[in-house]
């Protein structure tokens, strides 16, 4: 096992019921007014907006509200809402919502103390402090309610970029499972699948010994458990709080202790497919280059990539592995070829040619500008 430093500072609240916690976890802070970030109005819809408020309201909690981070956030939004903070005075940022909210907010959160936060992004500004950042979460995806990292489209420029700094890290983050009941059965599926692919861009690293990849192996086979459960019925509380629970381990830096940084290759590639393609659900993207990747990287370490369609698939050999995480992805009613997701095969020179903006592109195989065309051109087959 590589050495390893792990450290997560975030405090979660796990469970039903918690959200009327936010109001009194800001006061006991001594915060005195936060920008409620949120998106396009689901949190209206099941009611998860009322209990914040309600609850922000008996802590004595003031709030300024920036509504309409849009899936696959943009950078436009993020400025608006430092304007925001600058001129309401607000201490802290509490995000109400998806991992696009969510890292929308880390933006919000760091950008409030930059010239521009583009430049966080860009690598030509560091990140130094944020505002402290609260959230209540309705999407298990991302990670982000528990992790360092965020996600900004810059669309004029085909840009898809990430930041991480330990001042992200949310101080404290509500997961009440019950209120992602509401999610269409196309966004318990991407949860499903962007989690799997967040272990996946570790587990490879790995030597089929190591602790970190049996726990992997776990977390995955709960996590497929869990949506297949959703599909029979979407009510199950039980599988709801699995996959969310198995959603932020596997990106909270547990599932990648011994195992470097990572691979993230895969997830290079989606952010440049949906650069291009703003309609494509970040998780649908994986869900059609994550089995191209692995057939076109197996060779790399042989024998981790077939203990995880062992022990994930229970499939014999990684070719059958891939099918079977193929076929399940059918049967979640998911894409599996580029075609799936309205990208054409003519487009793959212009999508490689943003993935090479992102350098070095992959660790556990470094991947060229052909090795992505080649990746894609199998997506694009499958
Ligand atoms: O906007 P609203 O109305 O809230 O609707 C959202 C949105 O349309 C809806 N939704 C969320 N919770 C709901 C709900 N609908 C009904 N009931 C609920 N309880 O779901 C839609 C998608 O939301 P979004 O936040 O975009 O999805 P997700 O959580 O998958 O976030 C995706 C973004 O996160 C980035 C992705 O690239 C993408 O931009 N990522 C962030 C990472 C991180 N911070 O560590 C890592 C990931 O790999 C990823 O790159
Ligand atoms: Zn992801």
């Amino acid at each position: 096992m590589n050495n390893f430093s792990f450290h997560n500072p975030t405090q979660v609240l796990f469970g039903k019921d918690t959200i009327p916690q936010i109001g009194e976890e800001l006061a006991k802070r001594g915060h005195k007014k936060v920008l409620l970030l949120a998106g396009g109005g689901s949190i209206q819809q099941n009611g998860v907006y009322e209990h914040t408020v309600r609850s922000l309201e008996a802590a004595g909690i003031a709030r300024a509200e920036c509504w309409g981070v849009q899936a696959n956030p943009v950078l436009s939004k993020v400025r608006e809402a430092i304007a925001l903070c600058h001129s309401e005075g607000v201490d802290a940022v509490l995000a109400v919502g998806g991992g696009s909210v969510l890292d929308s907010a880390k933006a919000v959160a760091c950008g409030f103390y930059m010239n521009d936060v583009w430049a966080a992004f860009e690598k030509t500004e560091a990140i130094t402090r944020a505002l402290p950042l609260f959230t209540i979460l309705t999407l298990s995806a991302t990670g982000s309610e528990m992790n360092m990292f965020a996600v900004l489209t810059k669309p004029e420029e085909h840009k898809k970029w990430a930041i991480g700094h330990p001042a992200l890290y949310p101080v404290v983050s509500i997961v009440d499972p019950s209120v992602q009941t509401s999610l269409p059965w196309r966004q318990t599926v991407c949860g499903g699948v962007d989690s799997l692919s967040h272990i996946m861009e570790f587990y490879f690293i790995g030597k089929p010994g190591d602790t970190t990849v049996a726990v992997n192996t776990a977390v995955s086979r709960t996590i497929i458990q869990s949506v297949d459960a959703l599909q029979r019925s979407p009510e199950d509380y039980e599988a709801r709080a699995n996959l969310a629970w198995g959603s932020t381990l596997a990106l909270n830096g547990i599932s990648g202790c011994g195992l470097n940084f990572g691979e993230w290759s895969t997830h290079m590639l989606e952010h440049a497919v949906s650069a291009h393609h703003p309609q494509v659900a970040h998780a649908e993207g994986l869900a059609v280059l994550f089995p191209a990747w692995i057939e076109y990287c197996q060779a790399s370490n042989p024998d981790t990539f077939r203990a995880w369609a062992e022990r994930v698939w229970d499939s014999p050999t990684v070719e059958a592995g891939v099918a079977a995480f193929r076929n399940r992805l059918r049967q979640w009613e998911g894409p599996v070829r580029l075609a799936d997701l309205g990208v054409d095969a003519a487009e793959i020179p212009a999508i490689a040619d943003t993935a090479m903006l992102t350098q070095p592109l992959g660790s556990l195989r470094p991947l060229s500008r052909q090795d992505v065309v080649n990746i894609l051109e199998i997506a694009a087959a499958a």
